[in-house]
């Protein structure tokens, strides 16, 4: 079989421990481990845990915690995986048979594009558009693409909500759209909700489970939780489906791991979950103000839609030079590593993670400002070349 070329996942598994700063990373800072001793009733279990195999779809206690993360999802909806991007292979590997077409939202995490391309053959792409209106701008649904990308033929539609690597949350009736083109075509929806939890400020972003029942949601620890060490994803969906997906696992990984999924039954306790969660907010909402100075700091060089959700910010850029080649001369020539638009299939965008440390998000955003200082000046002598005397 023939894949993609996974180039954000490849390009940062190069150099993120290379660089001086590593500015694309998506997540906040991970919890510790003594973070989730902390509290826990018996204390010593790590230390006396026997490293034997778990439960192949996750503990019972863990999928019933999962579902309550999803209002009416019960232990037999739930299989957990290893990462979010497991339960995303997991899906597309079994509803995709060669000639299906998937419907992918772009800009986005492209780990689910090349599946599809992989997998089914084909990915037809619908859009998040940036719409500037009285009430401020927001990345919108284009609704016109989405009718375009769904066919008779469409097998599954794929949404990140909230999205990579815009931060931008669908709303209600952009669901409703979402899933009415999924019902005329008899598709699955699979909604990839690894941000939901992460607000910049609001209510936890709506999910897509129970609004249709051809629904696979996919999920996990590493972002919205803080906790990406621990490799725990998950998948919530009608309990045939997740039986037969399960036997698509018995390929793979078989279980989680043992200690990821103790750990996870700890985390996943609503009270445990909504202070993780609240502490993911925190960092959110102390950061973001830094960042969003050195953005006005810059003036009509950038564009900026300020996310809704996740630790991530999409710049636009102003500047004669395509994503690509800006990313690598900040990688180059400032030590500083950051997500270019190519990566997400679109344009003249950056995108940024904010969720770490905050001087050295502040150090990080200098050394862009240097790079971005040397191409405003080349741009503006060319400008007086071509003007002057
Ligand atoms: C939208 C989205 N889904 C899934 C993943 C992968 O998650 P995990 O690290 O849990 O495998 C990522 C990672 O960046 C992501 O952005």
């Amino acid at each position: 079989m023939r894949i993609d070329l996974f180039k954000m996942e490849r390009t940062q598994c190069l150099y993120e421990n290379e660089v001086e700063h590593n500015l694309s990373e998506s997540g906040v800072l991970p919890m510790r481990v003594q973070e989730l001793l902390d509290g826990s009733p018996d204390p010593g279990w790590l230390g006396a845990a026997r490293l034997k195999y778990p439960a192949s779809r996750g503990s019972e206690t863990l999928r019933d915690r999962i579902g309550q993360f999803y209002g009416g999802a019960r232990r037999d909806n739930v299989m957990v995986t290893n990462g979010g991007s497991e339960a995303n292979y997991v899906c597309f590997w079994g509803l995709l048979e060669q000639g299906d077409r998937a419907a992918v939202m772009i800009p986005n995490y492209l780990q689910t594009r090349g599946l599809a391309r992989a997998y089914g053959g084909r990915a037809d792409s619908f859009r998040l558009a940036e719409r500037r209106a009285a009430g401020g701008a927001r990345w919108a649904l284009d609704t016109g693409s989405l009718e375009r990308a769904v066919t008779r033929r469409t097998r599954l539609i794929l949404v990140t909500n909230p999205n990579n690597p815009t931060g931008a949350v669908l709303t209600e009736e952009e669901m409703d759209a979402v899933v009415r083109a999924a019902r005329r075509a008899g598709a699955w929806i699979v909604s990839d909700e690894v941000y939901r939890g992460a607000e910049v400020s609001g209510p936890t972003s709506p999910t897509f489970w129970g609004r249709y029942d051809k629904v696979l949601v996919t999920a996990g620890l590493s972002k919205a939780f803080g906790l990406p060490g621990l490799r725990t994803g998950w998948i919530v969906g009608p309990a045939k489906t997740i039986a037969r997906l399960c036997s698509y696992h018995d390929y793979l990984t078989l279980t989680p791991t043992y200690l990821s999924d103790r750990f996870a039954e700890i985390v996943m306790e609503p009270a445990r979950r909504e202070a993780v969660l609240a502490r993911t907010r925190g960092i959110i909402r102390a950061n973001l103000p830094a960042l969003e100075e050195w953005i006005q700091a810059q003036g009509e060089l950038l564009t900026y839609i300020r996310p809704v959700a996740g630790a991530i910010a999409l710049i636009g850029y102003r500047l004669p030079i395509g994503s690509a080649a800006l990313f690598d001369r900040l990688r180059r020539e400032q030590s500083v590593l950051v997500t270019p638009g190519a990566h997400f299939g679109i344009g003249r965008y950056i995108r940024i993670g904010y969720g770490y440390d905050r001087d050295s998000l502040r150090r990080g955003l200098q050394r862009i400002d240097a790079l971005l200082e040397g191409l405003r000046r080349g741009r503006a002598r060319r400008r007086c070349a071509a003007t002057g005397p």
